[in-house]
């Protein structure tokens, strides 16, 4: 059987799943619950000093929402949108001491860790929670700069709204570094366009490791009724947002090297095993266990253990990085690589019952012939649609040889395809 342990900042968690700071580990007993299913780890929903956060977690709303933006009700499929509104921790952070203390000895009794989260107005605040949580015996600290909430309440600050400022992240973080002997996790947030430049900031500033990420701020509505789900602005995820935590997890992978834990798109084991494979160490699991219970995760648990084991891998660490390492480095990689293009196999090819790929090749390479499809290979710029879309597995994608590019292969039609951008105004 492969095993499940990894080694996340200096400390072996028996397996990948962590539970994230979210509802279900916002009251001791719960965080026993999560440990109990068999969670390698739980963050503990954010411990913070800000009134407005208090306030906004007593005023929570949530919708699930399916693929069409109408709320689910009853059973939640796999492709769900969870919106919704929460802040942090109703239980101020001092009175959380003697359950951290006691949380911590339950955890680690069970070969399980609890992490702690932070979420201030100011840097004094950040370090008081954080120092709190370390003398607690707690094993290493996450900041949160990454909630959606505090930068839609006037006067608050913090979350997103410190992991959209790479200096103001890096001053925060080196102070807190500073003050503890534990290492520091930051949490980043998908809103913005440099979630890479701010972990890097953190991790020059003496950040540990990063989660990638926290959710992003969406707007939903409700046609029929012309109203905005939840009365209006509201964090947003589910599965489908997946590829795009996973082009961050990926970047963070292999331009920075440093740990990362994956949060944001786990529904099931697929998920968690991308995940691994664009290089997170740890998945930090959280609104699938909201929607469909803590005994959601020895599921996803065992179903990461069946996946290695039919596909071979004998632990963990093989698996890190594994996809990230084979991606083009950038766009300019990708043009070095040899040409291929497309053929058809007649045999296979349902055409003329079947003209998909005709449709869909915006590159003047196929057309209808008489009774199959023609191609004009020397329009064909090999860009796998056909391949990817033929429901007959009639396409494949072949190696342009030299004799064909002298032949003229790859030669899309002088005058473009529109017109030569060149020439545009
Ligand atoms: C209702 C709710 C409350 C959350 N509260 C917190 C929080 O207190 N601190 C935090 O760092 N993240 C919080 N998050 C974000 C989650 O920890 C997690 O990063 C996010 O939900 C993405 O993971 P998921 O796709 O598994 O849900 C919350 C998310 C939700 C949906
Ligand atoms: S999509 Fe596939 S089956 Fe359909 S016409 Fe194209 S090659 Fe043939
Ligand atoms: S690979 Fe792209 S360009 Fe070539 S035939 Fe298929 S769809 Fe057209």
């Amino acid at each position: 059987m492969a095993n499940l342990e990894v080694e996340f900042c200096g400390v072996r968690f028996k397996n990948p799943m962590i539970v994230a700071s979210i509802e279900p580990t916002n009251s001791p007993a719960q965080i026993k619950s999560c440990i109990d299913a068999g969670a390698a780890g739980t963050v503990v929903k954010t411990l913070g000093d800000v009134k407005q956060m208090t306030v906004l977690t007593d005023n929570s709303r949530y919708a699930i929402l399916n693929d069409r933006g109408d709320v689910i009700k009853g059973k939640v499929p796999r492709n769900f949108t969870f919106y919704s509104r929460s802040g942090y921790s109703t239980t101020y952070y001092k009175d959380w001491v003697p359950y951290l203390k006691d949380l911590h000895a339950y955890a680690e009794e069970r070969g399980a860790h609890v992490i702690g989260s932070v979420g201030s107005k100011d840097i004094k605040g950040w370090i008081d929670i954080a120092r709190t949580i370390e003398d607690c015996g707690i094993r290493m600290v996450e900041l949160n700069f990454g909630c959606p909430h505090p930068a839609l309440i006037p006067g608050v600050t913090g979350g997103s709204l410190i992991g959209q400022d790479p200096q103001l992240a890096a001053e925060i973080t080196r102070q807190v570094v500073e003050a503890l002997d534990i290492p520091v996790i930051v949490k980043l947030t998908p809103d913005q366009s440099r979630p890479l430049q701010l972990a890097k900031s953190c991790m020059e500033a003496g950040a540990s490791a990063v989660t990638a990420t926290n959710r992003h701020t969406g707007f939903a509505i409700d046609i029929d009724t012309a109203e905005p789900r939840i009365g209006g602005t509201a964090g947003i995820g589910g599965p489908w947002v997946k590829p795009l935590t996973l082009r961050w997890v990926h970047e963070i992978y292999s331009k920075l090297g440093i740990p990362i834990t994956g949060s944001n798109g786990i529904f099931d084991a697929r998920d968690a095993v991308e995940f691994l494979m664009a290089g997170a160490r740890l998945m930090q699991i959280g609104s699938v266990l909201m929607i469909k219970g803590i005994k959601w995760l020895p599921k996803v648990i065992e179903g990461l253990s069946q996946f290695m084991d039919s596909h071979g891998y004998p632990d963990v660490e093989s698996m890190i990085g594994v996809a990230s390492r084979k991606a083009a480095g950038s766009y300019q990689d990708l043009f070095q690589r040899p040409r291929h293009h497309a053929t058809i196999e007649a045999d296979s090819c349902q055409n003329p019952s079947c003209d998909i790929c005709i449709q869909m090749c915006f590159y003047e390479a196929m057309s209808q012939g008489e009774g199959q499809v023609k191609l004009h290979l020397k329009n064909c710029i090999g860009c796998e649609l056909c391949y990817n879309v033929c429901p007959f597995d009639a396409v494949r994608i072949v190696p342009t040889s030299e004799e064909q590019l002298r032949a003229g292969y790859f030669k899309p039609p002088e005058e473009g395809f529109i017109h030569d951008f060149h020439h545009a105004d």
